[in-house]
């Protein structure tokens, strides 16, 4: 007998792009693609980011051609962040039904109506200090901010959203949102609650696109420590046990462990936000040709779908439900 005989080869199952195919075990579908959008006052606005290459900021007539055309594409679902003409020490605005958001969430609701509208719910795009909550000094005070969220969430229901997503990471939100819903009536409006979000470094794009940079400071008396993966778990069950429906983990792909422990743990649907930082260092990449940006958008989605993303945010929604659509014979 030849020791050749006992030999796995694990490659035939690698041979061809048909075998390959057919053993796949991870297959990422445009149906858990959300798109993020960033909508302005005015009419016909159209503004690149810079840090941002293929993401604009949008007015709301834009923003309902954007919604269309990703649409077609294959998107089923949107974020939408808000930009003020006018920020205050409240974020007052955030609340307001004649805001950019708001508009947005009714011309959507009337001209894209397969579409399913998400909006994220904090203050650091209102704010004129960029914090995510009401201050006093240099101290966010928790439970005002999550009065005023509360409200934010209440005004985005009443335009329509489907779900509304707390980034803010105050304690308590999550069941002040619920209760504040149900009391209106909005019992059938969903939580997505940005769960474990941690304080990154990934998010400076973002913060370009909103202007929402801490006029000082920054933001890790709420974001949680880059190092904590235990932590993410107790913030997670809290958020579950408030009454969160859905729950993610920000950034995503430098946190798949966090992604893999929280899905394997709690088995509840879980999103994953592949955050401005993430997409920019892929396009600024991509634009020297150091690498080929179609297949690392691919892998670095598939990676997150794989870690146990159920849902992923991603600027790269559209391009990727456009990949999506063609057979994959390589
Ligand atoms: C608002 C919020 C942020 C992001 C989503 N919601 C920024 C922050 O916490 O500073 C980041 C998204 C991205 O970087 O793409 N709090």
């Amino acid at each position: 007998m030849s020791g050749l005989n006992l030999i796995r080869r694990p490659r035939r199952l690698r041979a061809s792009a048909g075998v390959r195919s057919l053993v796949r075990e991870t297959r990422l579908s445009a149906d858990a693609l959300v798109y993020p959008l960033f909508v302005v006052e005015g009419h016909g606005v159209r503004r690149e980011i810079s840090s941002m290459p293929g993401v604009f900021q949008l007015s709301v007539d834009e923003a309902v051609r954007e919604t269309a055309a990703a649409s077609e594409d294959g998107v089923r679902a949107v974020i939408l962040f808000g930009i003020p003409a006018s920020k205050d020490e409240t974020g007052s605005a955030a609340a307001d039904p004649k805001a950019p958001v708001q508009a947005a969430i009714r011309a959507l609701r009337a001209q894209c109506s397969d579409v399913t509208i998400i909006t994220d719910v904090c203050l650091c795009e209102y704010t004129s200090h960029g914090h995510c909550g009401v201050l006093d000094g240099e101290r966010i005070l928790n439970d005002l901010t999550v009065e005023h969220l509360a409200r934010v969430a209440v005004s985005h229901a009443e335009a329509g959203a489907h779900i509304v997503a707390p980034s803010d990471m105050m304690d308590g939100r999550v069941a002040a949102l619920r209760a504040a819903l149900d009391e209106r009536g909005f019992d059938e409006v969903a939580i997505m609650s940005y769960a474990a979000k941690y304080c990154s470094a990934f998010y400076g794009p973002f913060r370009e696109a909103v202007d929402s940079t801490p006029a000082f400071g920054d933001r890790r008396t709420h974001q949680m420590d880059p190092a904590n993966t235990d932590e993410a778990l107790r913030e997670v069950e809290i958020d579950l046990d408030e009454g969160a429906d859905i729950i993610m983990v920000k950034p995503a792909m430098p946190y798949l462990d966090v992604i893999q422990r929280v899905k394997s743990t709690f088995r509840q649907p879980t999103a994953a936000y592949q955050v401005s930082g993430e997409y920019a260092m892929l396009k600024a990449a991509a634009r020297q040709a150091w690498i080929d940006e179609p297949r690392a958008m691919m892998e670095s989605l598939t990676a997150i779908h794989r870690a146990g993303a159920d849902i992923v945010i991603t600027y790269y929604a559209r391009e990727a439900a456009r990949a999506l659509a063609k057979p994959d014979r390589a």
